[in-house]
């Protein structure tokens, strides 16, 4: 059942591409630098690096199996693989709801993406100075419509690419597009080294003070990467059951978290000296990628033109992540409720939107949408980052690691033995017993050193 007429990935590529293409967006250009500013610069780095690299790289490979494994979505994935009468399933559910959680609250940002690349397009940093344009990015997130229209169409835009299926929508996309934005980040890097005030920008990113590391700190680095990485919530389990059974899982994935962590790092090397530079402060949320860099671009020669190509790449490096999230929620609707793939992202989309719209308003200034002290889109920011992906993260290499059978994870670690063992069997262990204890460790202690 689960086999028919199921599409592959075309090429290894297509399977490096779609992943990194759900994982770099604004994990790495919005979330990451917000994150760092917040958490200490240098030690939140310091961690997120260790993390990222240690635990993100086997965790992916451990959804890669579980996709690939199954051939299946989400939930049907844990059906298939722990047997009728399990609980595994529910792990499938928890991921589908952090699927739509988080496309709920990325939507809103998705949509100050597509209003900044119009606005780029009408040129309204040109000549700015640094109040004007922090007034504009408070005037755009308290405008009555904009951000929404802004963030409907970004979804009907997610929804279109997502019912024409996996292969003609999401493969192609992300061929091209990713290595441009990675050379616009270069251009941007050289620019931003070169501000008046860099160095200091540097030190706070480059030098850590380890006093600093907090439980909060941990526990912040663990869900930016899982965030930026998109794993613990079921979109490369989903991603992994369309890679085919020649694809070296392992290769791929480091490739992808070495990419995405080279596009965080960027970012971060671009944000952080150009703020200090323009007097932006570190943790100013939310508006620091969205001030800083059109200051930034504004400094330059031909800053109009790579405004607008940046812009443009961020709004498709953040279109090739909403898919994935969408993806996730469209593969178990069309698998399990055996709805239409048009269906389905209609569904998916839909039910987004009435969610995602309230994230957007209560980003508003005075706006009554807050649970406690939080509005409502820190808090489906924070359920997902700190709560959801880390259990889920955990859950899933406990699945991996102590369910599923050795010699079935070692098969596909293998690719059926014709791969090195070397390398996999050590993933198998950090799998089995590192990631499970490290991601346990951290999360508990957020809960009891605050
Ligand atoms: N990784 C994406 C980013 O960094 C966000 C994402 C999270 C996508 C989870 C899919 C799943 O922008």
């Amino acid at each position: 059942m689960a086999d028919k007429k199921r599409e592959t990935f075309g090429s290894k590529l297509g399977l490096i591409m779609a992943t990194a293409g759900s994982a770099l967006g604004l994990g790495n250009i919005y979330r990451f630098p917000c994150e760092a500013g917040a958490n200490g610069g240098a030690a939140f780095l310091i961690v997120y690096l260790a993390i990222a690299l240690l635990i993100g790289t086997p965790l992916m490979v451990a959804e890669f199996i579980i996709g690939r494994r199954s051939k299946s979505n989400a939930v049907g994935a844990f059906k298939v693989l722990s047997g009728t009468g399990s609980a595994w399933p529910l792990l499938g559910y928890l991921g589908v709801l952090c699927a739509f959680l988080i496309l709920a609250f990325y939507t809103t940002v998705a949509g100050w993406t597509l209003g900044y690349l119009g606005k780029a397009a009408a040129g309204h940093f040109s000549g700015q100075d640094l109040a004007s344009i922090q007034q504009q990015f408070s005037s755009f997130t308290n405008h009555p419509w904009l951000p929404i229209v802004c963030q409907l169409a970004f979804l009907a835009l997610t929804a279109v690419v997502v019912m024409r299926g996996v292969k003609d929508g999401i493969e192609r996309w992300s061929k091209i597009l990713m290595p441009m934005l990675l050379v616009i980040m270069v251009v941007l890097c050289v620019k931003s080294l070169t501000l008046s005030g860099a160095a200091e920008g540097l030190a706070f990113f480059f030098k850590p003070d380890f006093s600093k590391i907090t439980g909060r700190v941990l526990i912040s680095a663990l869900g930016q990467s899982f965030f930026s990485l998109s794993i613990g919530m079921g979109a490369l389990i989903t991603y992994g059951s369309y890679i085919s059974r020649k694809d070296n899982m392992v290769s791929s994935a480091v490739g992808v978290t070495l990419a995405d962590t080279l596009v965080a790092v960027l970012a971060g090397v671009i944000i952080f000296p150009a703020a200090f530079s323009f007097g932006i402060q570190p943790e100013a949320g939310a508006s620091l990628a969205f001030t800083t860099l059109p200051m930034v671009f504004q400094q330059m020669t031909g800053g109009y033109f790579f405004c607008l190509m940046f812009f443009l790449l961020l709004v498709i490096a953040t279109l090739t992540s909403t898919i994935s999230l969408l993806e996730v929620i469209v593969a178990t609707l069309t698998e399990e409720l055996h709805l239409s793939r048009t269906k389905a992202a209609l569904v998916g989309a839909a039910g987004t939107a009435v969610i995602g719209v309230l994230a957007t308003l209560s980003f508003r200034a005075g706006s009554p949408l807050h649970i406690g002290s939080s509005t409502v889109f820190d808090l489906l920011d924070h359920a997902t980052a700190l709560y959801l992906m880390p259990i889920g993260g955990l859950l899933i290499v406990l699945f991996l690691g102590w369910k599923m059978k050795r010699a079935d994870v070692m098969d596909e670690l293998t690719n059926g033995g014709t791969l090195r063992t070397g390398i996999r069997k050590a993933i198998y262990l950090i799998i089995r017993y590192l990631a499970p204890v490290a991601i346990a460790v951290i999360f508990v202690s957020q809960l009891v050193m605050r």
